[in-house]
């Protein structure tokens, strides 16, 4: 079983011509409304590659939080020890996206901000069946603290978004930045070269092995002192909302399933490939058949 622990957000998706520069308005198309949060995401896409997933978390007592945890149920995933938080919204996030697929986002974290110690305690025989529990930094410290030292498998930590003075768990055996996110935990600038990348992973304590997600190019994995670079899928981006998301559902899948973290990894970039090519957080997720098609294709499977 994989635990997630973690957010749930409406996310109010605006494509856009351009990011727009402080003060500028920018006149975007339709918007859509989708299930989002990085937890549920993560969540939903491990159920779809074949996961047995519990989620832990928070909405609020109204419609959004209805919808959220129905479409997380819809989609596999065990949404029994999901709280309703009377008087508090459900988390929302405000996502542009430009025609280049990249995108900026706003959460408001709502209900995910009052998840604390006492629901990963009541999720207690959850977490210590799960063979991966799954965190990541849109929900309060006290809680990501509390599921770590409850999990009874492996702790796979991923810091996003990157949080000012979040604080991670003292042990994870596998932490996944991206850029961006390592910068913040070590207090460097933000890595170029796999050189730079693999310096400023190193300055982490008290994980076991550290995967860097970098996007366009690809994955680095360092365990120990040995370094991996894995390439990323040549695809055509239409969305890459939730992309990172994938990557550490499908981990946790594999992971799991007993896979070694070379073949792990390699499969979580093929997923997070295939999601970045279809709109959507939740949606874009691919299914099993895909991942191994594309792993086929490109010889590494
Ligand atoms: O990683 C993508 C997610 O970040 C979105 O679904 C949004 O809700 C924010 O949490």
């Amino acid at each position: 079983m994989i635990a997630v622990v973690g957010s749930l957000n409406l996310d109010l998706v605006a494509p856009v011509p351009h990011h727009p520069v402080p003060g500028e308005t920018v006149l975007g198309g339709d918007i859509g409304q989708h299930p989002g949060g990085k937890g549920a995401n993560q969540a939903v896409a491990a159920a779809r590659l074949g996961g047995d997933v519990a989620f832990v978390g928070r909405v609020g007592d109204d419609d959004a939080g209805e919808f959220l945890v129905g479409a997380a149920r819809e989609r596999g995933v065990d949404t029994t020890c999901i709280t309703r938080t009377p008087g508090v919204p459900t988390g929302r996030a405000l996502i542009a996206v430009a025609p280049t697929g990249e995108n900026s986002i706003i959460v408001s974290p709502g209900a995910n901000s009052r998840l604390g110690a006492a629901d990963c305690e009541a999720a207690g025989d959850r977490l210590r069946a799960a063979r991966v529990t799954l965190l990541q930094q849109e929900v309060p410290d006290e809680a990501n603290h509390a599921a770590a030292r409850l999990s009874g498998g492996l702790v796979v930590y991923n810091p996003a978004p990157a949080v000012p003075g979040a604080v991670p768990p003292a042990h994870v055996d596998l932490l996944v930045p991206n850029r961006t996110e390592l910068a913040a935990l070590t207090g460097t600038r933000e890595p170029e070269t796999l050189d730079e990348v693999a310096e400023a992973a190193r300055l982490l304590k008290g994980a076991g092995a550290v995967v860097v997600t970098l996007g366009a190019d690809g994955v680095l994995l360092l365990e120990g002192g040995a370094r991996l670079h894995v390439p990323a899928h040549r695809v055509r981006p239409a969305d890459t909302t939730g992309a990172g998301d994938t990557f550490c559902g499908a981990l946790a899948v594999a992971l799991a399933e007993g896979e070694p973290l070379e073949r792990a990894v390699r499969w979580a970039s093929a997923a997070a490939a295939l999601s970045t090519t279809r709109a959507g957080a939740q949606s874009s997720a691919p299914d099993r058949d895909e991942v191994e098609a594309l792993l086929a294709g490109s010889g590494v499977g």
